[in-house]
């Protein structure tokens, strides 16, 4: 007897979650390719190649269609689309097109994100998103898109993780520009990046209903973990509280009502919430790590990943709640996966995972997807190929694509829209 209680609704989405930079290969006008051309990822590891997925598309939708998946969120290079500021190019345009055209054709649905961690060159020269022009030069380029691939698409996540991005350029300097402590520039970037959102929205929503369309829906993916603190007491209070507003809420509340810092919550700027939910942070509360004055540890004795994340899936439960409640917006799950080289831990962590889902859908949260990060194996940023958070097991060598278990059986909950399987 098939338990019901581990059904998912009939039009809850089933996805893959990929960004161009990670998968594409080939494209040496992007700020990534400039920190891999400079020898900064581990191992010599560089994207230039990753995997091929410019040349490979039909290769890929197949590799879709074999985990049975209805929706897929992909990201454009912007890079590509504008190589040189000012100067689009329609080639470029209408490879994504193309590319577009294809997944609908193979019953497949796009979610397309603007903007995942990678600059064109000549952005990173004048200072990325630390500079204010770059609200504008966002804007232009998300109208130049939405002209062209509008028609093709009615879900939009405008920037990926600009928590990550930000900490990671600008505080920890493992991604370009490899700035270390430079809480200014983490401002200044957070404020346009919000800024940016804003006017990406509003962009999209303004050409789609130009375009004859009412079903528009504009997001951000957002990275969202959860935070608790290794002892009680007022200086862990205060650091968590540090945490969630310095890492997730200014973005979360100023994408949402489009302000900066605080404002008015009249008008709203998300129409649904785009969560990537990884692990979560211990605190340990001291002197350190001006200003969140907290050492970020891994909860002892936990299951952890080859980055040595811990796997936590009801944190995953807990950020949908407090994130729903703020706001009572659909949810899409936009990325959630795991680096796990053997495939040892793969089903687990999706049965897990899912599960925490189910459970959210029956207390009332407006779930409507979840997209596993990731197709395949790819560059992993910062750690180059050493992290593998593939359903497809990927070689750079031959550039062989092959499914894992985790893969096959992520292919039956698609099918059956259960964990019955
Ligand atoms: C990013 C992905 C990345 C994944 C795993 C997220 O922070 O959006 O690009 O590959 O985490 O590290």
């Amino acid at each position: 007897m098939k338990n019901l209680q581990n059904r998912f609704p009939k039009e809850f989405l089933f996805g893959v979650a990929t960004a161009s930079l990670q998968i594409e290969g080939g494209d040496t006008n992007n700020s990534w390719f400039d920190w891999c051309e400079k020898g900064m990822v581990p191992n010599g590891d560089h994207c230039i190649l990753a995997n091929d997925h410019w040349n490979r598309i039909d290769e890929d939708i197949s590799c879709m269609k074999d985990l049975n998946i209805t929706s897929y969120r992909l990201s454009l290079e912007w890079s590509r689309i504008e190589p040189k500021k000012g100067k689009y190019d329609v080639e470029a345009i209408n490879h994504y097109k193309l590319e577009l055209e294809k997944l609908i054709q193979a019953g497949i649905e796009p979610m397309i994100t603007l903007h995942h961690f990678s600059n064109p060159s000549w952005l990173e020269q004048q200072k990325a998103w630390t500079s204010k022009e770059v609200v504008t030069l966002f804007e232009l380029y998300t109208s130049f898109v939405v002209k062209h691939l509008g028609h093709l698409c009615s879900h939009w996540v405008t920037i990926n993780e600009p928590n990550v991005y930000l900490v990671m350029g600008y505080m920890e300097g493992d991604f370009p520009p490899g700035e270390k402590g430079n809480i200014r520039a983490f401002f200044k970037g957070a404020k346009n990046m919000i800024q940016a959102h804003k006017a990406g929205f509003k962009a999209i929503h303004r050409i789609r209903k130009e375009q004859g369309y009412d079903n528009t829906k504009v997001g951000a993916a957002l990275h969202l973990r959860v935070f608790d603190t290794l002892k009680e007491g007022l200086l862990s209070t205060i650091t968590k509280r540090l945490h969630y507003f310095l890492f997730q809420d200014l973005f979360f509340n100023g994408m949402l009502y489009g302000y900066w810092l605080i404002g008015l919550k009249s008008k709203r700027y998300f129409d649904f919430i785009g969560i990537n939910y990884y692990t979560r942070d211990i605190l340990k509360a001291g002197f350190v790590n001006f200003p969140l004055f907290a050492e970020r540890l891994v909860k002892q004795g936990s299951e952890v990943n080859d980055l040595n994340w811990e796997i936590y899936p009801e944190g995953l439960l807990r950020i949908m709640k407090r994130y729903f409640h703020k706001c009572k917006l659909p949810i899409y799950i936009t990325e959630n996966g795991i680096a796990d080289a053997k495939d040892e831990k793969r089903k687990t962590y999706l049965r897990d995972h899912l599960a925490v889902i189910l459970d959210g859908i029956k207390d009332g949260i407006d779930i409507r997807g979840y997209y596993h990060w990731t197709l395949m194996d790819n560059f992993e940023w910062a750690e180059g190929y050493e992290a593998r958070f593939g359903l497809f097991k990927h070689d750079l060598q031959t550039q062989e694509r092959s499914l894992r278990s985790s893969g096959q059986y992520y292919a039956n909950i698609c099918k059956n829209k259960s964990l019955d399987v």
